[in-house]
């Protein structure tokens, strides 16, 4: 091969990939990605309908009962072993850790463990936890209960998310019926 054909080969990359970079150039301008600001098609009652209606509230979840309809326990034991067991206990009368002990916790009140040193946020929670309160809460926790002391970012898999809530439903000798899909 001589310096010749050498240099054609090169020039043959150089060209091949100058021709790639302008085609990429030409298709960006080319394609104009602007985001429409309504959708192009509205569903009648569906979800573009509703975030449109309901300006504030940043993210809605999907309602929990259909959710917790299909979920699997031991999904959610396993998850809650992973995820929360390095701050919680779970069994009947266990100890708090970093986070307080959660056995009977739903249906119960916000700071429901006795002499537990909640956040004043969660302390000013009223009511008793119920299963759309504890889906926002482990969804975001922060968002929930603003100064909050669980530093846990949440889970953000709906289905995982009712899985683990399932469980914890289950931690009461008399649990709390479910809510009817
Ligand atoms: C890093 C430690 C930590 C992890 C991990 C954690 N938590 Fe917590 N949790 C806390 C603390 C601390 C509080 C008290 C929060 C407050 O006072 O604001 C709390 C509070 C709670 C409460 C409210 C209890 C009550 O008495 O009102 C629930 C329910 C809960 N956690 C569930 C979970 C679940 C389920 C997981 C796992 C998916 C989890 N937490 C992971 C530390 C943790």
């Amino acid at each position: 091969m001589d310096s010749m054909e050498i240099n054609k080969g090169i020039a043959a990359v150089l060209v091949a990939g100058m021709v790639f970079f302008l085609a990429g150039t030409i298709g960006v301008n080319l394609v104009d990605e602007k985001r429409l600001e309504k959708p192009a098609i509205a569903i009648q009652g569906g979800p573009a309908a509703e975030t449109a209606s309901a300006a504030p509230k940043p993210e809605e979840l999907p309602p929990i009962a259909p959710l917790l309809a299909k979920a699997d326990v031991a999904e959610g034991e396993s998850t809650a072993k992973k995820l929360c067991t390095s701050c919680h206990t779970f069994t009947e009368g266990g100890k708090a850790g970093i986070g307080p002990n959660l056995y009977n916790v739903v249906g119960g009140p916000h700071a429901h463990m006795e002499g537990f040193n909640y956040s004043d946020g969660m302390k000013a929670k009223a009511g008793p936890w119920t299963f759309d309160e504890l889906n926002e809460w482990l969804h975001k926790p922060a968002s929930y209960v603003p100064g909050t002391r669980m530093a846990f970012p949440g889970i953000g898999n709906d289905q995982l998310r009712a899985d683990v809530i399932d469980y914890l439903h289950t931690l009461s000798s008399s649990p709390v019926p479910l809510p009817a899909p």
